[in-house]
């Protein structure tokens, strides 16, 4: 198995991306951290990766607050000796498919805020176990707004493209501690659309362009080399594999799993 005795941190463990990585990484032979700030959601999350066979711990913790971002990485490496693995897959709604005539600057920066400050609280909170262990891999999720131009993106985008910079200056840092840092890029997800925050988001664009969100979503499809977009079980496969000491030469990279709406 890819994960075999690996401990792994999931932050927003009950989302979308989060629990299909959990139920990859229990099949693969993790023992799993769920946090989160639904527990309800922790615990159907939780409730998969065991019927996989992992042994399953959740907690919920904002991942937005240093205090509690640390004292549960000091809780989950005295539990279990060690933290290999920590995925930062916290998702919120935010402002997309707006003018910057239209978009305020709190609606601006709230995902750059969002996202970069729990990225860089979940990361600086492994690091310091993983650089104790002399060993690590830390998992971050961007967006193709990373790498796309055009209206409604700014705030999106910025986002995107500051936690592919951080990404690739941790990867740097952390590297001769022998910590691995990858960021993936993954489409919007076809299965994810019922369960995750992009849902009201991709709706709401959808309307602002007067037209319904199969439309849309079809447009999105219709952009990719693969004609398709990306599942989420695509996603949690690779997160297992970039975690695993198979890629244990790959770390500072963006994985593009866009199913070719991006070439590289
Ligand atoms: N879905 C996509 O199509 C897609 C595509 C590309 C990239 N991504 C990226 O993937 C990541 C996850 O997206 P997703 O679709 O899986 O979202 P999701 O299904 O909405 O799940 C996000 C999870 O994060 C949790 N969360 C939000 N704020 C938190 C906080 N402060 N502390 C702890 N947990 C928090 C949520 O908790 P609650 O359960 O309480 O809501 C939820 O469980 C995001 O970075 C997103 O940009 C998603």
């Amino acid at each position: 198995m890819l994960l075999q005795n690996k401990v792994a941190v999931i932050y927003g463990g009950g989302g979308s991306i989060g629990s299909a990585a959990a139920r990859v990484f229990a099949r693969e032979g993790a023992r799993l951290f769920l946090a989160g700030r639904t527990m309800s959601r922790l615990e159907e999350a939780a409730a998969a990766a065991r019927a996989e066979g992992a042994e399953v711990s959740t907690a919920v913790v904002d991942a937005s607050d240093p205090a509690a971002v640390e004292r549960h990485a000091d809780q989950v490496a005295e539990a279990a000796g060690r933290i290999d693995i920590t995925l930062n897959a916290v998702g919120f709604d935010h402002v997309q498919g707006l003018s910057i005539a239209e978009t305020s600057v709190d609606d601006y920066l709230h995902p750059i805020d969002g996202y970069l400050r729990t990225n860089f609280l979940t990361a600086k909170a492994a690091a310091r176990h993983m650089v104790a262990q002399r060993a690590g891999v830390i998992l971050t999720i961007s967006t193709p707004g990373a790498r796309l131009t055009g209206r409604g993106l700014i705030g999106n985008a910025a986002q995107s493209a500051g936690l592919e910079g951080f990404s690739r200056a941790l990867a740097g840092e952390l590297g001769p501690d022998g910590i691995r840092v990858v960021c993936v890029r993954p489409h919007a997800i076809s299965d994810a659309l019922a369960t995750s925050y992009a849902n009201a988001m991709f709706g709401r664009i959808a309307d602002a362009s007067g037209i319904g969100m199969d439309e849309w979503i079809q447009g999105l499809t219709g952009a990719t080399a693969l004609g398709r977009l990306p599942m989420l079980a695509e996603v949690g496969e690779y997160l297992a594999f970039a975690a695993s000491d198979r890629a244990s030469s790959m770390t500072g990279a963006i994985a593009n799993l866009t199913a070719g709406a991006l070439v590289d």
